[in-house]
């Protein structure tokens, strides 16, 4: 490895913010990126999410999806750390995308509302992180307004998480008297992200600290901090590292409260660029040469260029400007003519990156979710996932000479991410799935838009899609043979089987033993395998 690979992947943070929609991800996400000196004034992400999206309103939805990838990555330095933030879609409909840029990550934020505690969304998400071991950041957000105790929100994340927590700071009161941060462990205090510094105190029960509280809060809070020391765990690194527990700050970013306890406690714990395995070996992120996967595409990101950009999570090495990628599904080789990097606002060539950076490669249909690029090596990057979709829909097409064309389009869209395709067994017309029913207004519209294909969908006498494998080829093709009406094949041509209801399937996976029926299925493990 050389020194300067070395350096930079240990300067790196990726990370992503998990939350309920409310909590104040935006709010939080334009902080950071103010202190980090990447926006010049708050206001400019807020200003994007307001243009939200309303069902069926496809321009507003293509706008949101457009903003959110102008903003998709963000990358900014604060002391010595450069962190890239990976966005997420907003909409839950748009969930299985937020997962795949989770496989993009080495460590998340978790922002919860104080009056709230952990939400329906805030799980889901973490339980994701869960499955890869991902390092998780809690931020306690909206101090500044009535919350719920710390004791309690500290008891939810446990038993509701099954994840321990270990208070790195404690606010100092809340509400209207919420007036700073005191860090547990150093006996320092900060009266908002104002202070660069954190301000020796002798305790809680010194002057510093009282002046900030109104005189009747002021016991309480001594007492307070008390329990909190006694109770509450220390703060682990290598539980951190591994999952375990989560370090749990306070603040208001609104009212700029405890971003900057954040923020470096990101650069001095966060993990830098994990290292990723792949079929053949585990790759280390300070290699010299490159590795990188595709996690996310996005199309007509330039309406005056039909272009799709999609976006490589680099594992290792340094991507260049202008060097030759191999393409492992396809074994050919690839120009990476211009690598760029996005910014809150605009794109720029890149010149070069290192492990844990994004970088977005235009390219007209080359490359897909899940790909893998390297120097030349033949290894695949496993983990980008596929949900099983929650709606299956046939499409109709209103003129049938077209049935072509229209293939060909699912087969892009299919390709980007946009919707999964099958394509039945017996012949009859694709299938289309999706997670949430979002997808499928974006996809109506984009064929008509772009394709010129106006259709419409029907109900499939489907409801349940799951991915088949069984250890014995010949039991596979026994099941197949035995429910060929019911057998369809997904882009990669891995058989998935479709049933009317969670009955069906549970009455087959009876029946049939040897044939695993899976709802999550990472990308390439076939060709990998
Ligand atoms: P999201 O991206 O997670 O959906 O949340 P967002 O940041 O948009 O915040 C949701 C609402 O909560 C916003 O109010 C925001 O101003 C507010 N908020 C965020 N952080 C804090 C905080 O620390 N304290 C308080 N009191 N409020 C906070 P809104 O009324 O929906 O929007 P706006 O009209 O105020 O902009």
């Amino acid at each position: 490895m050389t020194e300067a690979i070395e350096k930079a992947v240990a300067r790196r943070r990726t990370f992503a913010i998990i939350s309920h929609p409310d909590a104040g991800k935006t709010t939080l996400t334009e902080k950071l990126l103010l202190f980090g000196g990447a926006i010049q004034l708050a206001g400019e992400v807020k200003a994007k999410k307001d243009k939200i999206q309303t069902r069926s309103d496809w321009m507003k939805i293509e706008r949101e999806r457009g903003i959110s990838v102008v903003t998709s990555v963000m990358t900014f330095e604060y002391g010595d750390h450069v962190f890239n933030l990976l966005d997420t879609p907003g909409h839950e409909d748009f969930a299985d995308d937020t997962y795949r840029t989770l496989t993009a990550v080495d460590s998340a934020v978790m922002v919860i509302d104080a009056a709230k505690g952990i939400e329906p969304r805030t799980l889901k998400l973490f339980e994701v992180c869960r499955l890869r071991d991902i390092p998780i950041v809690t931020f306690v957000n909206k101090m500044d307004r009535e919350t719920r105790d710390p004791f309690e929100i500290l008891d939810e994340v446990e038993e509701k998480l099954a994840l321990d927590t270990a208070p790195v700071t404690w606010p100092i009161g809340r509400g209207r008297s919420f007036g700073g941060t005191y860090h547990l462990a150093d006996n320092a205090i900060r009266r908002g992200d104002a202070d660069k510094e954190w301000i020796k105190v002798n305790g809680p029960q010194s002057e510093q600290v009282s002046g900030s509280l109104p005189a009747n809060e002021r016991d309480a809070f001594v007492e307070e901090m008390e329990l909190a020391r006694e109770a509450c765990r220390p703060f682990d690194l290598s539980a951190f590292r591994d999952g375990h527990l989560t370090p749990v700050f306070f603040g208001s970013a609104l009212r700029n409260f405890g971003v900057r306890d954040l923020i470096e406690a990101l650069g001095a714990w966060a993990p830098s660029p994990r290292d990723q395995e792949a079929d053949t070996r585990t790759i280390h992120a300070t290699e010299d040469k490159m590795t990188s996967f595709v996690f996310k595409i996005q199309a007509n990101m330039d309406p005056n260029h039909r272009d799709r950009i999609a976006f490589v999570r680099v594992c290792s090495g340094k991507l260049e400007r202008g060097m030759k990628a191999k393409l492992v599904r396809t074994g050919k080789p690839m120009s990476l003519s211009a690598p760029q990097f996005f910014f809150a606002r605009t794109r720029v060539t890149a010149d070069e990156a290192f492990a844990g950076d994004v970088v977005g490669i235009p390219n007209h249909g080359t490359l897909r979710i899940g790909d893998t690029l390297t120097e030349g090596e033949e290894l695949l990057f496993r983990g980008v996932p596929n949900f099983a979709p929650e709606i299956l829909r046939r499409v109709r097409l209103g003129d049938p000479m077209k049935a072509k064309k229209l293939k060909e389009a699912l087969q892009q869209m299919a390709e980007e991410g946009v919707v999964q395709l099958f394509t039945p067994e017996d012949g009859s017309p694709a299938i289309v799935g999706v997670v949430g029913a979002l997808q499928l207004d974006v996809l109506k519209e984009r064929l008509n838009a772009e394709y010129g294909l106006p259709v419409d969908f029907e109900t499939a006498r489907f409801s349940v899609c799951r991915w088949i494998t069984a250890d014995s080829a010949n039991e596979l093709d026994r099941f197949v043979e035995a429910h060929r009406g019911d057998i369809a094949r997904d882009l990669d041509d891995d058989p998935v089987f479709l049933a009317p209801h969670e009955f069906g399937l549970n009455y087959e996976a009876e029946r049939w033993k040897q044939i695993r029926f899976a709802a999550i299925k990472d990308y390439q493990v076939r060709e990998a395998a």
